[in-house]
């Protein structure tokens, strides 16, 4: 088939989020001007450059106690930072909780029962299990065409790794089994690797 987005699909549920599949999981932990921490996932969201390190999510609608976004965007615009937790398999049922559509001042870190230590080098919680935390500074909040749609990008000034997920100098995701989002209510986990030499190794 073939259909023009503004024609719509015709399908029974819209297949693009199914068809830009897998999509790792950014868990954004971030804390308002007031001290209230936050904390939701995103699958719009990746790593963006090496030198210096820097990656990005999307935020997509608006929730009716924020105005024209969600409480992600509305605190990393008042402090200007935020922290990027990695998902395993293993936090699938947390990370689900913690994207409810809960209050704003609703810390999804009580709510869910998960564990929150403070960053080193930002004011803002992280999650102490997950097995990496990326410590950001924003640099830009891009609109995007439509409503209510934002791309926050942001450097990465810390970082944690779990010391069981280090392995022969690797940071090894066999032991921690990253959680991908796919189409609809769907996941995968990654539990399976193989290797390529590039041209020219
Ligand atoms: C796995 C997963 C991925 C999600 N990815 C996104 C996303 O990329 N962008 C978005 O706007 N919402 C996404 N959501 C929905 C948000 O998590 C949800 O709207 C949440 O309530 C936003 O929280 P906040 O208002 O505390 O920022 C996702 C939900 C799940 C379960």
């Amino acid at each position: 088939m073939f259909y023009r987005p503004a024609d719509g699909h015709g399908l029974p549920h819209n297949p693009f989020n199914a068809i830009v599949t897998p999509r790792p999981i950014g868990w954004i932990s971030t804390r308002g001007a007031n001290g209230q921490d936050n904390l939701a996932p995103y699958s719009f969201f990746n790593a963006v450059a090496y030198e210096p390190p820097q990656v990005m999510f999307a935020s997509t609608s608006a929730k009716p106690d924020r105005g024209d976004t969600k409480d992600s965007v509305a605190n990393i615009r008042e402090t200007g930072v935020f922290c990027v937790n990695v998902v395993e398999h293993a936090m699938r049922d947390v990370m689900n909780l913690s994207s409810g559509p809960w209050d704003k001042d609703v810390d999804e870190f009580e709510k869910a029962g998960i564990a929150r230590a403070e960053c080193d080098t930002i004011a803002c919680s992280r999650v102490v299990k997950a097995p990496a935390n990326l410590e950001c500074r924003l640099t830009q909040i891009l609109q995007l065409p439509g409503a209510s749609n934002f791309v926050v990008f942001g450097e990465v000034v810390g970082i944690h790794l779990r010391d069981d997920c280090l392995r022969d100098g690797h940071f090894d995701v066999t032991t921690f089994q990253p959680l991908a989002r796919l189409g609809y209510r769907d996941y995968a986990r990654v539990d399976e690797l193989f290797s390529l030499k590039r041209p020219g190794d």
